[in-house]
């Protein structure tokens, strides 16, 4: 039984939690640009409520959303062609994630990386809402009736979850409802890795601020950190296979095929035979060619956090325009009286 004829529509978020980095821009950001879309607006988030699951500094947390706000935008994201919002400002996200707490089994979130990641050794002293996150995630998602959801590689399993909540709701209820989204995962750069550690996420909570590039590092901060970026003492090889068991290396020639917009195997065809104390000062100026602009414009958007607040307040408004109704519906669906039809 088919209730909706879904058109395409890109819905992704980031979390307000301060230091974003180079694994953001080119896992995220760099991919939300080129996916704007004229006909049905491309929704961007701010998930502030995401954030809040493990605790933030509520000026910090304030400070972050606005930072992250003038990311988007001086990465390239038009707050009049997309949607640009902070997500607590749109109650019918906790609305359906509610309902969804309600579908989604305890066995699926047992299985969820991330929790076990961020949880560590101690779960028990997690917020319930760490717990709970995949479930707001799906809500973000299906409250627009999304199809596409851009993210790096560390988000698949929890659009796949997604997926599942979508399937159980339409199932249980014998309705074609909620779309069944795809994460759109591609590029050189899916998954960014640390600059210490080959084998680990870059990720804007690991402790050592040398183990990441941040959005806002400045040209010396960037270079430093590629120069004492961990590496074997072999040259680069000519061919993909050469890079195998070579994580650390493997994830330079990444960066920089994603910076420069090739593939990995043109940067070796240009670089094989060369040490790393040639491509680490050429990888350095390509970081430092993308990411100082966008630093610059940051702090120029910085400078005016009214205009950042207008920003997120018409986003919010245009967001609870597509969300209302389907919120609605879907109160509809599961049997709650509306106290006016809308
Ligand atoms: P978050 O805030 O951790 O990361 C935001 C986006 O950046 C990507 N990313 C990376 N990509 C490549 N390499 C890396 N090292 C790297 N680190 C981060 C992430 O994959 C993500 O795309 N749960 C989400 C936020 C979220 C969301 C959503 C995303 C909430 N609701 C609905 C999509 C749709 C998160 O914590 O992302």
């Amino acid at each position: 039984m088919s209730e909706a004829n879904f058109q395409p529509r890109v819905f992704s978020g980031i979390q307000p939690s301060g230091n974003l980095t180079l694994g953001n821009y080119l896992g995220a950001l760099r991919r939300f640009v080129d996916m704007q879309n004229d006909e049905n607006p491309a929704l961007y988030c701010i998930v502030d409520l995401h954030a809040i699951t493990v605790w933030q500094e509520p000026d910090a947390l304030a400070m972050a959303t606005r930072e992250l706000t003038a990311a988007y935008v001086a990465c390239g994201i038009d707050p009049e062609r997309s949607i640009l919002f902070n997500q607590s400002q749109v109650p019918a996200h906790s609305q359906l994630a509610w309902i969804f707490n309600c579908v989604a089994r305890i066995g699926w979130i047992n299985r969820m990386t991330q929790f076990k990641d961020k949880a560590g050794k101690n779960r028990e002293n997690a917020s319930l809402g760490l717990y709970a996150y995949p479930a707001l995630m799906a809500a973000d998602i299906l409250v627009y009736h999304a199809t596409h959801v851009p993210v790096g590689e560390d988000q698949k399993q929890h659009v796949e979850l997604t997926r599942d909540i979508a399937a159980k709701f339409n199932h249980d209820f014998g309705l074609d409802f909620f779309p069944m989204p795809e994460p759109v995962i591609e590029g050189a750069a899916t998954r960014v890795m640390s600059l210490r550690d080959g084998t680990k996420k870059m990720s804007k909570s690991d402790p050592s601020d040398m183990s990441r590039i941040n959005m806002t590092d400045d040209a010396d901060a960037i270079a430093q950190k590629i120069r004492k970026a961990r590496t074997d003492p072999e040259a680069l090889p000519s061919e993909l296979k050469g890079l195998d068991d070579r994580p650390e290396a493997r994830n330079l020639v990444n960066i920089y095929a994603a910076l420069a917009g090739t593939q990995p195997q043109d940067v070796l065809t240009e670089y094989g035979g060369q040490q790393f104390s040639t491509f680490k000062p050429a990888l350095a100026d390509l970081a430092v060619e993308h990411l100082s602009p966008i630093a610059g414009r940051m702090s120029e958007l910085m400078a005016d956090p009214a205009e950042i607040d207008r920003i997120l307040a018409q986003g919010a408004d245009r967001a609870a325009e597509i969300a209302e109704p389907i919120i609605d519906r879907t109160y509809e669906i599961t049997g709650m009286i509306l106290k006016r039809k809308s």
